[in-house]
């Protein structure tokens, strides 16, 4: 199936669909869900140390036989491994825990902690060829331009959440002086029906002949941001990549914009989220 890439602001190239693993049980069933996506032509899996897959995803890499540079890995450091020196040796962990070489992006998972400490770490292991490409998940406070403007590497990607309620288009002024892409989590609102039962999409798919979840996953590909689904479900993998054979056009991107109402599917403010991530800590 057709594969498009992104080239990122170091000049990587990363392809814009992948598969996520978030809440996917370390062992057979990640590894397996990670095998048929990759035999589907998927490349691009995103996982993280607190999703606690990261072996298994590894194992389904090296067992997919497909030649290690063809596919890209992101993973991220939880909090409790930010510090200068101590995010060193968490990236020494992360690629033991994967052992395939390198890692393809390495994100920040959460903006709290010492994570300016953490981003001199990363950008050492990114010279050391530990890590090719870097970036940050879920800064939206102004500690997102704190990292940006001190930072000697700028960040490659954020992660955030994204999808047609919640667009993001203000997040995507900040970053462009940076040349740093929005990755979309909750491409689908992890699933919500009312999101994915939208009449534009019903609407839409059955002049495509495609499914509500593929109108919007297209979408996402045509405003640019870099999607990762989640599925452990055969036919979803199949379907999900299945988006590269029509295109929307302009008014029809244009009444999917008109469906962002600000609603998210996760909120909390910045001290919830410094008491919740520094209470907890993922095992190696
Ligand atoms: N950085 C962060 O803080 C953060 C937070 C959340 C997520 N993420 C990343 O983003 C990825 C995606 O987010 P997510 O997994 O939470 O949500 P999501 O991809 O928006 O939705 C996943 C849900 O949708 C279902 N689904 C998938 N394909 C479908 C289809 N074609 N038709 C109907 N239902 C379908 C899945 O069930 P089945 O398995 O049954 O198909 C699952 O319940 C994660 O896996 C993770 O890699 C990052």
């Amino acid at each position: 199936m057709t594969q498009i890439y992104i080239t990122l602001n170091n000049g990587t190239k990363i392809p814009q669909f992948g598969m996520g693993v978030f809440m996917v049980p370390e062992g057979e069933e990640t590894k397996q869900a990670c095998l048929s996506a990759l035999k589907l032509g998927y490349r691009h899996i995103d996982t993280a140390h607190a999703y606690q897959n990261e072996r298994s995803v590894g194992a389904a890499v090296r067992e997919s036989g497909i030649p290690r540079d063809e596919i890209w890995v992101t993973s991220k450091l939880w909090p409790s491994e930010y510090g200068e020196g101590k995010t060193m040796a968490g990236i020494d962990k992360m690629l033991e825990r994967l052992d395939i070489g390198y890692i393809d992006l390495l994100l920040l998972h959460q903006q709290v902690g010492d994570y300016m400490g953490a981003w001199k770490d990363m950008e050492k292991a990114v010279a050391q060829g530990k890590v090719k490409a870097i970036g940050l998940s879920n800064f939206e406070s102004e500690r997102l331009e704190e990292v940006c403007e001190a930072a000697t590497i700028k960040p490659a990607v954020l992660q955030v959440e994204c999808h047609p309620y919640y667009q993001q288009d203000a997040l995507k002024k900040r970053l462009a002086p940076y040349g740093t892409v929005i990755e979309s989590w909750y491409p689908i609102g992890h699933g919500d029906p009312g999101l994915i039962n939208q009449p534009i999409f019903t609407e839409l798919a059955k002049k495509y002949g495609k499914t509500n979840v593929q109108i919007i996953l297209r979408w996402h590909i045509q405003e640019g941001n870099i999607i990762f689904p989640k599925s452990t479900n055969p036919q979803h993998i199949r379907d999900n990549f299945d988006i590269f054979d029509f295109t929307l056009n302009d008014a029809e991107m244009q009444q999917i914009k008109e469906l962002d109402n600000g609603k998210r599917f996760y909120t909390s403010t910045l001290e919830e989220q410094e008491r919740k991530f520094s209470a907890w800590a993922p095992e190696d």
